[in-house]
């Protein structure tokens, strides 16, 4: 089913009178801060060319310090000093961290771990999505602030709670307990027809009523993986709905602003399935962090692409990344210089039309006060400001590209949460495999070839791609294998690998060789998996090595071209990556993990089959990262450095709209420029 994503954007002040462009902003916390500096906060946020904040995201206990006490004054006097100075607020409903006098009182609001555990106040987001004390107090909040607010001059967008799930995804409560099953006597209406999904006839598992059914808390041996997936689903759904329970307060009382949530399409953060939340928020906004490794650039590129198609290929609002270190990993790396605009404008190149960070002052107390913000502890005088308010400028200059949508790549990798949870169950063939590492690994090798590709969560309508790798599919429900062989069969050339089309959606074994219903396409059978132990690897007579993962294929039809074979170990002999002309297209299988390196070469021969190539210079390719957003009369090219030395861009062509010059440029190290380019058609 193609999914319907609403669009409304907020309408943001324009910083000193200029035409409305690209949002600019932070989360702020005046709450945290004497009077005395909110004006100051004011005069540097117009420094910088901030337009928009998020405000009181954590100020429950604030703005209602008790039961029947309301404080609204300093909310009053921030609204309007923010106004006063021409930016605009996405204004918090203020439900992330119940206050102590709430959970003191309902202590019945605490989620509870897997192993019965209560999580204590203390931090944040101590709070059971499905406990219905705690969403009646949430939503008196909500209406509270919406009530006090809605004519606010101000008031330009709602900011939902704040990363729903980050804390409380999983809670096994005993509301938890009582709303699961509710979900599935929805999802299944008969206990037969749970019995069935569950396979309930293994471990003498069967149920005879819903009123049996608990969440999978801890349980003396692997949990039922049908119970845990559906948990999954559930927990994802329960979270869902308090964000429409809030929603729905804020339609009625504000019908006209627009309102969001944060996601956070980053790393592995996979609890909330963001392609299913989209429809459900006016504009999607999205929480990003870098984590240091030599795929953080590919990562922070791979999440906004995905963030970019969850919102229909819409612009799309960041809402939180960092000027420079965080707080919360294990060592916390400073940004070097540039690669605070580089980040943000490669959100941009995939269609952000709003930068904002975490958070506009760094805290002086609490456990973030060792988290960057666009003013650090050492105040305005300082490279991190001064590269804020750099930034602001160079937004500024980008604001033709404001409500330009990305232009779609001929090539994509399918993203399927589904498969994601399922494939990374207990008690599989190998606890190694990592969903999201492997498409990015793949998205990897794309920017090494310098081929665009877009990251589309299952669900896209993917009839306009000449080729779509996906990667691990691992549920392979049998209308979506349709769809893919009828895609295939209409020209379409498809790549995917090993433990794809395993189980169908209730994690149910496809029969009769593996990979399921796209066998015949594929041209292959898998009787057995053979995964590799960590000091194993599996040599190719391709010249590469896999690791993590074989099959013992055999090839069942005689079409099928044998791209490379093992050369060693338990497969020896046997295929290990394949390619069947299908129809007017073919199917491609990768049965081996092979890594960025080694997927650049595999993907290359497979690009080339299908006649899908790179828009940029040989000398480029791999070096910067091109994405382009498509306006009515010019497109906009984004070219990012992708590393620490300069790249000439002879032969790219495009009037430069920021951090460039004219006809052959350089790309300076961590930098990034931007070209306004004739359309493309
Ligand atoms: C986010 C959160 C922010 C702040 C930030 C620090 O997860 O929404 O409130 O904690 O992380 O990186």
């Amino acid at each position: 089913m193609p999914r319907t994503i609403p669009h409304r954007w907020p309408r943001l002040p324009a910083a000193d009178g200029a035409a409305p462009g690209l949002g600019y902003g932070a989360d702020y916390n005046p709450d945290q801060w004497p009077r005395e500096t909110w004006r100051e906060d004011v005069r540097l946020m117009r420094e910088a060319g901030v337009n928009v904040v998020s405000l009181a995201i954590f100020s429950w206990a604030r703005i209602q310090p008790g039961p029947d006490t309301w404080d609204f004054g300093w909310l009053d006097e921030v609204m309007d000093l923010l106004h006063a100075g021409g930016i605009g607020v996405d204004l918090a409903t203020a439900t992330a961290s119940p206050p102590p006098w709430l959970t003191t009182a309902h202590p019945e609001i605490l989620p509870v771990t897997a192993t019965g555990e209560i999580v204590s106040p203390g931090a944040r987001q101590h709070w059971r999505p499905t406990s219905p004390v705690f969403r009646e107090h949430a939503l008196r909040l909500v209406t509270a602030l919406a009530e006090r607010y809605a004519d606010h001059p101000a008031l330009v967008a709602w900011h939902i709670s704040n990363e729903l799930g980050c804390h409380n995804i999983y809670d096994y409560s005993d509301d938890a307990a009582r709303a699961f099953r509710t979900w599935l006597r929805h999802r299944y209406t008969t206990i037969d027809a749970l019995n069935d999904a569950w396979g309930t006839a293994f471990w003498s598992q069967r149920y005879n009523d819903f009123d049996q059914i608990l969440p999978p808390r801890l349980a003396a041996s692997h949990p039922n993986p049908t119970q845990q997936l559906d948990f999954k689903r559930f927990s994802s759904d329960a979270l869902k709905d308090h964000l429409r329970a809030e929603r729905a307060v804020l339609r009625r009382l504000t019908p006209d602003i627009p309102v969001t949530t944060n996601f956070m399409v980053v790393g592995e953060t996979k609890g909330m399935h963001y392609a299913d939340w989209a429809a459900e928020v006016d504009f999607v906004s999205n929480d990003h962090y870098t984590h240091p490794g030599p795929q953080s650039l590919d990562e922070l590129s791979f999440s906004a692409n995905l963030v970019g198609n969850i919102a229909g290929g819409r612009p799309w609002f960041l809402m939180e990344h960092s000027t420079s270190a965080v707080n919360w990993q294990p060592v916390n790396r400073a940004k070097r210089p540039g690669e605070l605009a580089r980040d943000s404008l490669l959100h941009v190149a995939h269609g952000a039309d709003a930068v904002c960070f975490f958070q506009w002052r760094q805290s002086a107390a609490g456990a973030e006060k060792y988290h960057s913000a666009m003013v650090p502890h050492a105040g305005p005088d300082s490279d991190v400001f001064r590269a804020v308010t750099r930034l602001g400028a160079t937004l500024r200059d980008l604001a033709p590209v404001t409500g330009t949508r990305r232009r779609p790549a001929r090539a994509a990798i399918l993203f399927d949460w589904e498969s994601w949870w399922a494939s990374e169950l207990d008690s599989h063939p190998t606890s190694r495999l990592r969903y999201r590492q492997e498409a990015l690994d793949w998205y990897s090798a794309f920017l090494a070839l310098g081929v665009r590709a877009d990251v589309v969560p299952t669900g896209t309508p993917v009839d306009g791609y000449d080729l779509l790798v996906a990667p691990v599919l691992h549920v392979l429900p049998a209308a979506l294998a349709q769809d893919l062989v009828r895609w295939t069969e209409n020209g379409g050339h498809l790549v995917t690998t090993y433990f794809s089309g395993i189980v169908d959606e209730n994690d149910h074994a496809w029969l009769g060789g593996y990979p399921g219903p796209l066998r015949e396409l594929l041209g292959i059978r898998i009787e057995e998996f053979a995964p590799l132990l960590d000091d194993e690897t599996a040599p190719l007579d391709d010249g590469g090595t896999g690791t993590l993962w074989t099959d013992l294929i055999t090839v069942t039809d005689p079409a099928v071209e044998v791209l490379a074979r093992y050369t060693t170990g338990h497969a020896e002999g046997r295929p290990a990556l394949t390619r069947r002309p299908a129809g007017r297209g073919s199917a491609a299988y990768v049965s081996t993990r092979l890594g960025p390196g080694g997927l650049t070469g595999v993907l290359a021969g497979l690009l080339a089959r299908a006649g899908v190539t790179s828009e940029l210079p040989e000398e480029v390719r791999g070096r910067a990262e091109l994405t382009i957003r498509a306006g009515e009369d010019a497109d906009y090219w984004f070219l990012v450095n992708r590393g620490d030395t300069p790249v000439p861009l002879d032969g790219v062509t495009g009037r430069a709209l920021a951090g460039g010059t004219e006809g052959a440029a350089v790309l300076a190290p961590r930098g990034v420029t931007v070209l306004r380019r004739p359309a493309a058609d």
